[in-house]
């Protein structure tokens, strides 16, 4: 695989904050690691409260059960009792690894009944270079049963409206990870606003979101890999993207990137199948 540097496309914050979807997963497990030992609040004297993911608030036990966290810094979902759903970039590669541990079932990761199981092997998205197509899929040791999945949209007839972001990413540009699951919401942004600020966007592969005008409101570093969701027709959550990468977190002007569900659901569901 050749990785490109192109770290500009996504953040401009210290380097060993910059966790571009092209960083390598040993720079996401270090961060992790880091972020995970100190899990400092972000609280300031007087709050803003766009800037606190960022911009979001507290999630409530139970709110997201189908979120879980990957011990390489990054978030997923639970596309099936044993296969979660993530970003490819957290991965150096597909393959056998016994190495990820899966938290589930706990906004607060220091939860003692919280849910632990280790993953078996990983798959990136068929043809992962760096470019779009960024999701992959982690197989569980054993199945997580007393836990709901979050089903995946596969058409593009959700892509639009309100979506919630949640993950125990940074709070800011430049912050640590989080102990407890923040959540927040942000509105859809089309492909040509999109494209403005990220020329390099692939309109059928990814989806934008984020508040054009202020921004705010985003997901951040070790939010990757997390899902973005709204609820469907039927009152049910549903995912619609997975969070990727964007200049910076929450900057105006530039929105969240995630990749497109919909237009790799039967991809999804075919790898699944054989994982
Ligand atoms: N690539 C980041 C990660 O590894 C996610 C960045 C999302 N950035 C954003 N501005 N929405 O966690």
């Amino acid at each position: 695989m050749s990785t490109p540097p192109l770290e500009e496309r996504n953040t401009q914050v210290p380097k060993h904050f910059m966790l571009a979807r092209r960083a390598a997963a040993v720079g996401l497990a270090g961060a992790a690691v880091v972020g995970l030992q100190t899990t400092v609040a972000q609280a300031s004297p007087r709050p803003d409260p766009r800037i606190e993911i960022v911009g979001g608030t507290p999630a409530k036990q139970g709110e997201f059960p189908f979120m879980v966290r990957l011990s390489v810094g990054c978030g997923g979902s639970l596309y099936t009792k044993d296969i979660v759903l993530t970003a490819a970039h957290c991965f150096d590669r597909s393959g056998p690894n016994t190495g990820i541990t899966v938290t589930a079932g706990a906004v607060d990761l220091q939860d003692p009944a919280a849910i632990k199981v280790k993953s078996t092997k990983v798959l990136r998205a068929p043809g992962y270079d760096g470019n779009g197509k960024d999701w992959a899929l982690v197989k569980l040791a054993k199945p997580i049963t007393n836990l709901p999945t979050l089903k995946i949209a596969d058409t593009t007839a959700y892509d639009k409206g309100r979506f919630t972001i949640a993950g125990w990413g940074h709070t800011r540009e430049g912050g640590q990870a989080q102990r407890y699951l923040r959540k927040a919401e942000v509105p859809f942004v089309d492909d040509a606003t999109c494209k403005k600020p990220y020329p390099e966007l692939i309109p059928s592969e990814e989806i934008c979101a984020g508040f054009m005008d202020t921004g705010g409101v985003d997901t951040c570093q070790q939010d990757s890999g997390g899902p973005m969701f709204r609820k469907d027709n039927a009152n049910a959550w549903i995912q619609v993207g997975v969070v990727s990468w964007g200049k910076g977190c929450a900057r105006p002007g530039y929105p969240g990137l995630y990749t497109e569900v919909s237009h790799f659901a039967a991809d999804i569901k075919k790898a699944a199948a054989t994982f």
